[in-house]
């Protein structure tokens, strides 16, 4: 009995240590960053944990500590907040600091559910890469049995190139496969539609801004509604471009995002150790008026002339070597719809007007909606 108690204690003792150490993990570093009121224990995860508050707790505490503070998500969770433009380009150009974060998941009351936990699309996609495989093999064996020697130039799909792809003489595996896949499909279409969706809102609300983009439809295609449209049109919508930009700095798909140091790394004479979380709060800088005049107001004119000597401070599709892949094309699938929708609708503000409650969640949303009138064009 008593053995059994000294064990206990002992365990008890150990565990205490272990878990005062790793709430102190990096104390020196942390004890120069401001951090918000806290609640003992908990920290600041009540403020930050509903999808619908965190984006202006974090804008706020930007504001109030210029750009760079700390959060605590429990007794041991430390998060660092940055919209600092210096240390936004220091993160983001570097090439040490590549790494997301090990569990994207404690940002999962933010996260929410979204697509990537749905395990019944899981198991779809399972098999769908399953068929497709066998498929591919089957196509390869008679190819070879017919001794056809014709080589095809076309262009694959992107499932049939990962199939067909291997990483150190070794194809991809199954669940490989399906996680590029869901990467696809979750940064290419959510994002999109969530840049689309506020578009619309801005522009039904700006009719100068909607004026403006109709007439530039109309020099590109007169009175036809439904122009084939070619790469080289989309390029000419150069006024559209600057609405969706405009969107995208007010509404950023992705309003933050995580990157972790894998190793010591120096900053202003600072060195940050291995294992910090760094979220990059786009959302803050896109809102702040040292970069941007009149932050809170959607006015697309302001990318008409951009000079560049401030990139790191308009980040929707992020910066440096851990960009998205798929901006070049997010921006033609986004000017093909809406000019299609534009020069078949009029767009006006919902009756009575709508407000935005805007939320972060897989992407950003407003959680009341978005709500316009839709009036066709004759
Ligand atoms: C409005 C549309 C889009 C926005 C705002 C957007 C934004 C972003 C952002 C902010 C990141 C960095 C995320 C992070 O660091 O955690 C990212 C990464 C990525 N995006 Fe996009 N994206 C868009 C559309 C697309 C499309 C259409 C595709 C593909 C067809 C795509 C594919 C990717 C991929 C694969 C990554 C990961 C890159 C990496 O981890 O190195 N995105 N995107």
């Amino acid at each position: 009995m008593i053995t059994a108690l000294i064990l206990l204690l002992v365990a008890l003792v150990a565990l205490g240590i272990w878990f005062y150490r790793l709430m102190n993990k990096n104390k020196s570093f942390y004890a120069n960053i401001p951090i918000p009121p806290t609640i003992p224990f908990f920290g600041n995860i009540f403020e930050v944990a509903s999808t619908k508050d965190v984006l202006d707790v974090l804008l706020k505490y930007a504001k109030n500590y210029e750009g760079i503070f700390k959060i605590h998500l429990g007794p041991i969770r430390k998060v660092l907040v940055v919209s600092d433009y210096k240390f936004l380009e220091f993160v983001l150009s570097s090439t040490k600091i590549l790494n997301k974060p090990y569990d994207y998941n404690f940002l999962r009351p933010w996260l929410g559910t979204g697509l990537l936990t749905s395990d019944g699309r899981k198991s779809a996609e399972m098999s769908v890469i399953a068929k497709r495989r066998k498929e591919l093999e089957n196509k390869k064996k008679e190819i070879h049995d017919t001794h056809n020697t014709v080589v095809t130039k076309n262009k694959k799909v992107f499932l049939d190139l990962l199939l067909e792809a291997t990483v150190d003489g070794k194809p991809l595996t199954q669940e490989e496969i399906r996680e590029e896949v869901d990467t696809f499909m979750f940064e290419g279409h959510d994002t999109i539609a969530s840049a689309i969706s506020f578009a619309l809102f801005s522009i039904a609300n700006h009719p100068n801004v909607q004026k403006r983009i109709y007439e530039e439809q109309h020099a590109l295609f007169g009175e036809n509604k439904n122009p084939v449209i070619t790469y080289a049109s989309l390029q000419s919508m150069k006024y559209l471009e600057q609405v969706i930009k405009e969107t995208l700095r007010l509404y950023p798909s992705v309003p933050f995002y995580g990157r972790q140091t894998k190793e010591a790394v120096e900053y202003n004479g600072t060195i940050i150790p291995e294992g910090i979380t760094i979220l990059i709060l786009a959302f803050g800088i896109h809102r702040n008026s040292k970069y941007f005049e009149e932050p809170e107001k959607f006015n697309p004119d302001r990318f008409e002339n951009v000079d560049g000597k401030t990139p790191y401070a308009y980040i929707p599709f992020s910066a440096g070597p851990r960009n998205c892949i798929g901006q070049k094309f997010a921006m033609l699938e986004m000017k093909s719809t809406l000019s299609k929708i534009i020069r078949h609708f009029e767009l006006g503000p919902a009756i009575p007007q709508h407000k935005l409650q805007l939320a972060a969640e897989s992407v950003l949303k407003s959680i009341n909606g978005i709500k316009i009138g839709l009036k066709k064009r004759f």
